[in-house]
């Protein structure tokens, strides 16, 4: 990485054009699709509190997961203040003497569970992406405590555990629906058995149209839920794959996605959609998603319940997660193309 400071110390050294590693081919600049911006479409915004008819809420998780795999959550119960103070921890990191930071990148850090770098797999790819990144591997709270950077660490873990009873919620109405009747403690570690959180940080960039932020991707989580800022940017596939639909940033409200996990688990039925997200010429942009894992040791495959309900065949074949998770960090940025090998 460009050392100590990322791009946003790039930035900072007043850059009027774009490096030529960011440069993106013309088939990934979003200014490149402009007809293909679908801007009447919207993912849907679900209300999670009880003032709902609770039936009325399922449906909308489960039809949101089934159809569009993203879905905007409000009154989802994680205090507003909580959010706040993570994205305020964020800047706090980012604003850490290039010295202090350095600490953590690949190189130097102390644990391979906390790692500050910048755009997504340098070594893989053609070209760059314009984002930094301080990612956290969740294992326990003492070893959070004693590894996590001291900017964000409480901010960060307070927002992990804020945010445990709204996947627990979310993950009991999806396997509902599912016919998974009872998450046991198997059940539990295989869908929500490790976490990861990032803190994204995203310059402003110059020549913002000719790079990306987050190239094309899906999650291999089994649940990401997402904090972002105001800023914007944050693009998903349509269902029917031809276009591309913003996310809008909404004060206080959290986007949920399906991640492959699911996608394989679910044997299809649930979603791991496409999204991208675009450089911003004249903002920052802070998010900070949660990914919530299946544990690196468990082998993922459609559930049982699943293909027992009608007879219906697998189609993804079992296989171990810390594999599938190395296979998607040894590529570049691809679309969806990581689920192929499940297949
Ligand atoms: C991600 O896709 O990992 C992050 C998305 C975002 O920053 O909005
Ligand atoms: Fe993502």
């Amino acid at each position: 990485m460009i050392q100590g400071n990322g791009v946003k110390g790039l930035y900072e050294m007043g850059l009027k054009t774009l490096p030529k590693q960011y440069i993106q081919p013309l088939e990934e600049r979003m200014s490149m699709m402009t007809n293909k911006v679908v801007p009447q479409e919207s993912i849907p915004i679900i209300d999670m509190s009880n003032n709902n008819n609770n039936c009325d809420v399922e449906d909308a998780i489960c039809y949101a997961a089934e159809k569009w795999g993203f879905f905007q959550v409000i009154n989802h119960g994680v205090p507003t203040q909580v959010l706040e103070n993570v994205k305020d921890a964020t800047y706090r990191f980012y604003e850490l003497a290039a010295e202090e930071k350095v600490k953590y990148t690949k190189e130097n850090s102390p644990t391979k569970h906390v790692r500050y770098g910048s755009s997504f797999s340098p070594e893989a790819e053609k070209a760059l992406e314009w984002k930094d990144y301080l990612s956290l591997f969740y294992v326990s709270e003492d070893e959070a405590i004693a590894t996590w950077p001291y900017a964000c660490r409480n901010e960060a873990l307070e927002y992990m555990k804020k945010s445990e009873a709204l996947i627990k919620r979310l993950l009991n109405i999806l396997m509902k629906r599912l016919n998974v009747k009872e998450i046991d403690e198997i059940k539990e570690a295989v869908l929500m058995g490790s976490k990861r959180i990032n803190l994204n940080y995203y310059p402003v960039c110059p020549n913002h149209d000719l790079t990306v932020a987050i190239g094309r991707h899906s999650d291999v989580s089994t649940l990401t839920i997402l904090l972002q800022d105001q800023t914007g940017g944050l693009f998903v596939r349509t269902e029917d794959r031809c276009g591309w639909i913003h996310v809008p940033p909404i004060p206080g409200a959290l986007v949920i996605n399906i991640g492959d996990a699911l996608q394989i688990m679910s044997n299809g039925r649930y979603k791991s959609i496409e999204h991208r997200v675009t450089a911003n010429g004249s903002k920052t942009r802070v998010s900070v998603p949660i990914f919530v894992n299946p544990r690196p040791s468990d082998v993922i495959g459609p559930f049982l319940e699943v293909l027992a309900s009608d007879g219906e065949k697998a189609k993804y074949k079992n296989v171990l997660y810390s594999d599938y998770v190395k296979h998607f960090f040894r590529k570049a940025h691809d679309g969806k193309m990581t689920i192929e090998y499940a297949k």
